[in-house]
């Protein structure tokens, strides 16, 4: 090999290294990769269950909704006015929710889990205590406050 082909083939060669040695040293590098945040790895319960939702909704809200929708709704109306679809049935009509509020958490609590018989209404609205349990009670108090 004469003597201009070797300089040109150790200089490519000489070139080629120094550029895998950077590279593998990561001095520079194509992309740059950021790393996505990771949620916290133990988040707070109580504060996922009452952070709002997409739909402004907490998680406790949003199982209060479910049992809201398949057990009142049919009686109470979508939006807890007494106006559901069986309301016209009843006599006296369901109360109107956005009232009883007043009457605070407890009070809607006991009646829910006990029945409206048991505040001296009438039998018309169930006790739903022992279908719900108390936990699920709560989530359905907290929703009929965004009702
Ligand atoms: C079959 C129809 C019906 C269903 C289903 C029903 N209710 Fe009622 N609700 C009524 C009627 C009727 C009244 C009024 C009773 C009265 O005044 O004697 C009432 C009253 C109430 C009251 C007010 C009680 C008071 O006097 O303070 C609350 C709170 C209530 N319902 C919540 C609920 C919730 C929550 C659900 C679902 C878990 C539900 N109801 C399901 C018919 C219904």
């Amino acid at each position: 090999m004469s003597i201009i082909p070797m300089v040109v083939f150790l200089s490519v060669t000489f070139v080629i290294s120094i550029g895998a040695f950077l590279w593998g040293m990561k001095v520079f590098s194509p992309v740059e990769i950021k790393r996505a945040a990771l949620p916290e790895e133990h988040p707070d319960p109580l504060r996922s269950a009452l952070e709002k939702t997409a739909n402004g909704l907490s998680n406790v809200e949003l199982v209060g909704k479910q049992y809201y929708e398949a057990y009142c709704m049919v009686c109470h109306g979508e939006r807890g006015a007494g106006d559901g679809f069986n309301a016209f049935n009843l006599n006296p009509r369901p109360a109107d929710l956005a009232a009883v509020k007043k009457k605070g958490d407890e009070h809607l609590f006991n009646v829910i889990s006990n029945g409206s018989a048991s505040v001296g209404g009438t039998p018309l609205c169930p006790p739903w205590g022992k279908t719900l349990g108390e936990e699920h009670t709560r989530s359905l108090v907290a929703y009929l406050h965004t009702l």
